[in-house]
């Protein structure tokens, strides 16, 4: 409960409650004030129209005019109604319906009074409270009022009325604050709960969405993303780990026995000149390895960030060729560039450049003799990287196994490599939002690389600005 008084959310509740509370009793205020002082009102206009009356009438018939008609009209009124007292100077009553002039006056405001007066009903006796009015006729004194029972009736029903109303307002209010916070409480402690276990180590644990879509559904749809997000990259870098590990133990125990075995022979500097040459070339090998898992890590866990600036496609892809020229001629393979002047794509230059250059390695690679051809060219609004060779090729059940890690088909094994080349390349497309896949070229194999609409048109634009001279 302590708990409870100490959060935001009670505070706020405790806020908008005060606040509430503040309007309906300034609402009920205003209420009781514009209409408690009715009925006063309406007999303050009664009286005066009376006396006002009776103030022509004696201006016309004079004094005994007028004593006629205090006297006809007490006759006609009942106290509890109109009350009439007409006295001489000394206060001796003339005309009326009251036995006495009031001895207790209370003057409430310019020209008005309040006097306590007595009513006989039947069984008893009440003491009422007139208001009124007076006039002084020649030396005469005239007074005329009436009975604030009604009115006082009125204004206590009023108000307890108003108290009514405030009480169960204020309490639905007092509810409806708890319940409101209850509610919001209950959405933060399911959100920390799940933040508990993930902190104890269940990475699988996900907050729990009421799928309303407010702002508690957002933030917890925020954190799953991100929960995701790092899962994501922990079994990457854990996958990527355990390859490493899985994949260069055997290598680096054959280099071990082979050198322990050389030790055991007998001292030969030739031999040893050439088992040193053995593990140089088979320490390479391994280096290849190790940079080809850490170049696909890195792409896998890259942010779009990296991927945020101007790259030359065309510039690349002559760069790479001109790299694969001196392999082509020694194989007499046939290699044939299609590039544009330039082709600005957003990309990692360096990422990029891999992976043309894994495709480009692969053609060369597998493809005994004939014609392989890189051309890269803008397909719509996207990029197009198209790599082909006439070798061998791959057959379709195979064409998207080979993508994973360490895939090498049968007839490869002669041929240097780790199975990572195009594992690399499907990761820097997946980066850039790009694809990559394989096609028949028939024959031989197509290798199609596409990086998607946004980065050729964005570019575009960015270019433009580029080109713009600087401030
Ligand atoms: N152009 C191609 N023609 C025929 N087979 C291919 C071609 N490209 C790839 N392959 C097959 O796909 C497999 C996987 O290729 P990938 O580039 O991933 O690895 P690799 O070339 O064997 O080794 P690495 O590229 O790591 O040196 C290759 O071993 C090969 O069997
Ligand atoms: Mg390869």
């Amino acid at each position: 409960m302590a708990r409870f008084f100490n959060t935001n959310a009670f505070r706020l509740a405790a806020l908008y409650f005060a606040l509430f509370a503040g309007s309906v009793l300034a609402l009920f205020a205003f209420f009781y004030l514009s209409t408690a002082g009715f009925i006063e009102t309406q007999i303050e206009q009664t009286v005066g129209a009376e006396i006002r009356g009776l103030q022509e009438q004696y201006e016309q018939l004079g004094e005994a005019g007028l004593v006629a008609l205090v006297r006809e009209r007490s006759l006609n009124e009942r106290v509890d109604n109109m009350i009439y007292v007409m006295t001489d100077p000394f206060l001796h009553q003339i005309a009326g319906n009251l036995s006495t002039w009031p001895r207790r006056i209370t003057p409430v405001k310019p020209g008005w009074i309040t006097f306590p007066f007595e009513v006989h009903t039947r069984t008893d006796t009440e003491i009422h409270t007139a208001l009124g009015t007076q006039l002084i006729v020649g030396g005469d004194r005239l007074l005329v009022a009436r009975d604030l029972r009604d009115a006082t009736v009125f204004r206590q029903h009023v108000l307890s009325t108003i108290a009514w109303a405030a009480l169960i307002s204020l309490g639905l209010g007092i509810i409806g604050g708890l319940l409101m916070t209850r509610q919001m409480l209950r959405r933060v402690e399911t959100v920390a709960n799940t933040t508990r276990h993930i902190i104890h180590g269940d990475l699988a644990q996900r907050i729990p969405l009421t799928g309303s879509g407010d702002e508690f559904d957002q933030l917890g749809g925020n954190l799953n993303a991100m929960l995701d997000q790092i899962e994501r990259l922990m079994v990457g870098m854990r996958q990527v780990t355990d390859n490493i590990a899985h994949d260069l133990r055997t290598p680096l125990s054959r280099l071990r026995s082979r050198l322990e075995v050389t030790l055991l022979e007998k001292p030969n500097s030739a031999r040893y000149a050439e088992v040193l040459r053995e593990t140089i070339a088979e320490a390479d090998q391994l280096l290849g390895t190790f940079n080809a898992l850490l170049s696909i890590a890195e792409a896998e866990a890259g942010s779009r960030r990296d991927t945020n600036t101007t790259a030359d496609l065309a510039e690349i892809a002559r760069n790479v060729a001109e790299l694969y020229e001196p392999v082509a001629d020694d194989k007499g393979l046939t290699l044939t560039v299609g590039v544009p002047d330039s082709l600005h794509v957003r990309g990692d230059r360096h990422l990029l450049s891999q992976a043309i250059a894994n495709l480009l390695d692969n053609a060369l690679k597998y493809t005994p003799s004939g014609t392989v051809s890189l051309s890269v060219a803008r397909d719509g609004d996207a990029a197009r990287i198209e790599v082909a060779d006439t070798g061998p090729g791959i057959p379709p059940d195979r064409r998207e196994v080979v993508f994973d890690r360490f895939v090498r088909l049968e007839g490869s094994r002669s041929t240097p490599g780790n199975g990572l080349g195009l594992s690399l390349v499907r990761a820097v497309a997946t980066l850039h939002g790009g694809s990559v896949r394989l096609e028949d070229n028939e024959p031989g194999l197509k290798a199609i690389f596409t990086l998607p609409a946004a980065s050729a048109v964005a570019t575009e634009a960015l270019r433009a600005s580029d080109a713009r001279p600087a401030a």
